[in-house]
């Protein structure tokens, strides 16, 4: 199996992105509506969060029948209609697949409750607790019933963990898997797939809070070639990611390098955690560029040598937008969304774009508390208060760091519900949809570049292909890249900052050609100044210098 690298991936929350019925939820029918738009935007796959029937506690990461549609968002007539609707307009759709933990409400959660034995060797059940704490807070341990047992969640209560050690759980996700593709899917993004190995002895781990029991195990890759060869690894093209939660290099090379048989590329984490204290997601803390500059170059670097692939994204549904992280947005946002935009498009590894990003949506920047409905936050707020935090420190932090911010109602147009739905939103429209949408952003400066990074990636195989090479290492302001194909070379500086900066430019450089820039044209030289968020990329079609960028 080969997957396309000129290709872009566009991330749809479905609940928010277009609701045609009225009921305050995104449905099928509004991506089938909004392909068109998709179409301009140039992106080549869809990757669309669970739409799968839920109790939605955790808005359908908890999952109580795998091969349904919930009909909150439509029926399964809409879903072949959409695949056969996105084809037409040359766009393939990419299921998520939550494979780690089902829903208590799980007719296998639920026959297991009820002392089928067959169905409780399903889930990870034991006499004792570990003191591995859950994702969502607290311990990561519920009582099974009245049986005196615990069973494993990682995730919330809800979200009762999957014993992949059981060959007949394997089977039934792997049915689960080819009933997608029987539908005419060849995209998939696997939910925490690098947690389906625990260990087989259980322990207690004071170290992370228990992860290192439960990620990345050697088993984890076992059973990837095995979902490989049983699933996806029959289909002749198609692409797969793998979301890995706390991971590292070499398990990425692994799970990512064509010889493996696994997946096609990887999502890690750690360049979002650089406004972490310590760590730690609920603090507020400004970015450490230093951190987030070594953290790309090592993985990009890794990366290619090793013939690793990664999925390159600044936002999903999990994230607060990166414009409000990382960019002076009261000033700089269209540089700013421009230039987050290069530094990935024009990297090594498969761009994704979430929704919104394109017209440089920002958080909703809400007012009070109960705006906010995720399981993660609620549980954080009472956690932050418990820590002794007052009410409104608690709430300065989930509003900079709750999920929700990146998912309100995507902003179309600037009447009621930034023509999202004619009902009320299942969660609020932020509050700079009257300027920020979709009509007023068009024809703008990002959705246009947007474009023109995705037809780029499609021109020009140095972009999709090339290897990676950092530069500029120890510049204290701009991230900055080297991609290298046969004689070609392209660099590109990102200026991160809100001031002007010099950059000395290699002779090799000198007389290169601007391929792209989010200022207009500059004349190249010795000594050139780059704009605040400004992004500049230089293409050398024939090096022949070993000039290095420092
Ligand atoms: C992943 C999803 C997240 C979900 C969690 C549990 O991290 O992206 O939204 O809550 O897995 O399924």
């Amino acid at each position: 199996m080969t997957f396309d690298k000129r290709k872009v991936v566009y991330q749809i929350y479905p609940k928010s992105y277009k609701d045609t019925t009225g009921n305050g939820i995104g449905d099928l029918r509004g991506i089938i509506e909004k392909l068109p738009y998709l179409e301009e935007l140039g992106v080549d796959v869809i990757w669309l969060n669970p739409f799968y029937p839920s109790p939605q506690r955790d808005n359908g990461y908890d999952i109580s029948d795998y091969t349904a549609i919930n009909p909150l968002f439509g029926s399964m007539a809409d879903f072949e209609e959409l695949v056969q609707a996105a084809k037409e307009h040359g766009i393939e759709l990419m299921l998520d697949m939550v494979l780690n933990h089902c829903s208590t409400e799980h007719e296998w959660f639920q026959k297991a409750l009820a002392g089928d034995k067959y169905y409780q060797d399903f889930f990870i059940l034991r006499d004792q607790p570990t003191n591995w704490v859950s994702k969502f807070g607290g311990n990561a341990w519920a009582p099974f019933g009245d049986t005196g047992k615990y069973y494993l969640h990682l995730f919330d209560i809800s979200q009762a963990d999957l014993n992949w050690r059981n060959p007949h759980v394997r089977k039934e996700l792997f049915k689960v898997v080819n009933f997608w593709r029987s539908k005419g899917v060849k995209g998939f993004r696997f939910d925490v797939i690098n947690l389906i190995g625990k260990d087989e002895e259980l322990k207690d781990n004071d170290a992370f809070d228990g992860k290192p029991e439960y990620t990345d195990r050697p088993i984890a890759h076992d059973y990837l070639k095995e979902l490989n060869q049983a699933t996806y690894g029959q289909d002749e093209d198609g692409m797969t990611v793998g979301e890995m939660s706390f991971t590292d290099i070499p398990n990425c090379i692994q799970y990512s390098h064509p010889d493996s048989h696994e997946l096609d590329m990887v999502f890690n984490f750690h360049h979002l955690k650089v406004d972490y204290e310590n760590g730690q997601k609920w603090t507020l803390k400004p970015f450490d560029f230093e951190e987030l500059k070594h953290l790309f170059h090592t993985w990009g670097q890794e990366m290619s040598e090793e013939n690793g692939w990664s999925a390159l994204f600044w936002n999903n549904h999990d994230q607060p937008r990166a414009l409000n992280r990382f960019v002076d947005i009261e000033h700089f946002r269209k540089e700013g969304a421009t230039m987050l935009a290069a530094a990935i498009h024009l990297s090594r590894g498969t761009p994704y774009i979430y929704m919104g990003e394109e017209i440089g949506m920002l958080d909703p920047d809400y007012d009070t508390m109960s705006d906010y409905v995720d399981v993660e936050s609620l549980n954080a707020y009472q956690e932050l208060l418990t820590s002794g935090k007052t009410e409104a420190e608690a709430f300065a932090i989930i509003q900079a760091k709750s999920r929700d911010n990146s998912r309100i109602p995507m902003q179309w147009n600037g009447s009621e519900n930034a023509g999202f739905s004619k009902g009320t939103p299942w969660l609020k429209v932020g509050k700079t949809y009257r300027e920020i949408n979709v009509e007023n952003e068009k024809s703008g400066p990002i959705f246009t570049f947007y474009q023109q990074l995705i037809r780029l990636r499609k021109a020009m195989p140095i972009i999709a292909e090339g290897s990676y090479q950092s530069a500029y290492q120890d510049h204290p302001n701009v991230y900055a890249f080297e991609r290298h194909l046969g004689d070609e070379r392209l660099l590109v500086l990102n200026n991160f900052f809100a001031k002007e900066v010099d950059i000395d430019l290699p002779e090799s450089y000198q007389s290169g050609k601007i391929l792209l820039s989010n200022y207009p044209e500059m004349a190249l030289s010795e000594k050139i100044t780059l704009k605040p968020y400004q992004t500049l990329a230089i293409y050398q079609e024939k090096s022949g210098s070993k000039d290095n960028c420092q």
